[in-house]
């Protein structure tokens, strides 16, 4: 009685719309194993690819807590489990990497229960998992997590996810640059209150994205990426951001910007090759300033 669950990374806020926008990708991802023990309660007997980082203690783990939270909310605490984590991809990366991890778990609880309800009711203990990692249970990483491709959120409360299109061939660039921006943190430096005018421009954007993911309208998508209310503070925590974004929109990315809280940034391009252009240039000048960086390209 066993099952071995695979979740995907997620680019969260898609540059524009922050908290309510993201997208999965094919890779990196994390995995989760879960067998089904005699005693009720739930252990972590393995974690790897964490460098040591997260707990093994099952109170203080983002999965086991999520997992935790479903059990009580069907009643099954007399269920036992134990818990094997393979992080396949950096943490506070700002991939979605804690939302990976809590999405394959309750995805794999679920199946191993042979519960068959919709996997969209596993939301709501997903987006506990992230209010236990970074402080916020926002739904932008762990919905794409859970359901793939695009996917908006309408609204938190009550919460209103909807998925969206999104054009064929379209490739996400992403570049991890080896620096600390804990979600956290990331998210006390924004400012609570915003213009008039800044909010028309975001609006403006957002709407503009999502009518171009509808109208498979690459041109339309790209400059619709731009973000004037999150983006110009937290660029300062990813080095030589905006360097960066001139490089790749030179080699002919069609956006580019922050992934979640960073410090990843991503491109969209129309073919693999730019992608792969792409993250080879911007890896190149990473090192060239003595920073490492992981790089993935993906389709969505
Ligand atoms: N929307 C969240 C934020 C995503 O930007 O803080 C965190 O990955």
């Amino acid at each position: 009685d066993s099952v071995h669950v695979f979740a995907p990374a997620t680019v969260a806020n898609v540059v524009c719309g922050f908290d309510v926008l993201g997208f999965a990708v094919n890779e990196p991802g994390d995995e989760v194993v879960m067998r089904r023990t005699e005693k009720p309660g739930i252990t972590i007997s393995k974690i790897t690819g964490d460098n040591g980082r997260l707990p093994m203690d099952a109170a203080k783990n983002t999965v086991s807590v999520s997992v935790e939270h479903y059990l009580k909310s069907i009643g099954r605490l007399d269920v036992g489990v134990d818990i094997e984590l393979h992080k396949k991809m950096p943490i506070g990366s700002g991939l979605g990497s804690s939302s990976a991890s809590t999405v394959a778990g309750l995805y794999a609880i679920k199946t191993l229960l042979g519960d068959n309800s919709e996997p969209s009711k596993l939301l709501p203990f997903a987006m506990k998992g992230e209010e236990l990692a970074c402080g916020h249970g926002h739904a932008d990483n762990v919905a794409p997590a859970l359901f793939g491709g695009f996917v908006l959120i309408r609204s938190y409360e009550p919460l209103d996810v909807v998925r969206l299109p999104h054009p064929k061939d379209l490739w996400c660039a992403i570049v991890f640059p080896d620096v600390d921006v804990p979600t956290r943190e990331a998210r006390q430096i924004i400012r609570n209150k915003i213009n008039m005018k800044d909010a028309v421009t975001q609006w403006g954007n957002i709407a503009g994205l999502v009518s171009g993911l509808f109208m498979q309208d690459i041109d339309l998508i790209g400059r619709s990426m731009q973000d004037v209310l999150v983006e110009p503070v937290r660029s300062m925590l990813i080095p030589d951001f905006y360097e960066m974004r001139k490089m790749a929109m030179d080699l002919g990315a069609v956006s580019f910007g922050i992934s979640g809280s960073g410090p990843s940034v991503f491109a969209f391009t129309r073919d693999e090759q730019t992608a792969r252009l792409i993250t080879g240039k911007l890896k190149q000048h990473l090192n060239s300033i003595k920073i490492g960086a992981n790089t993935y390209v993906s389709t969505i």
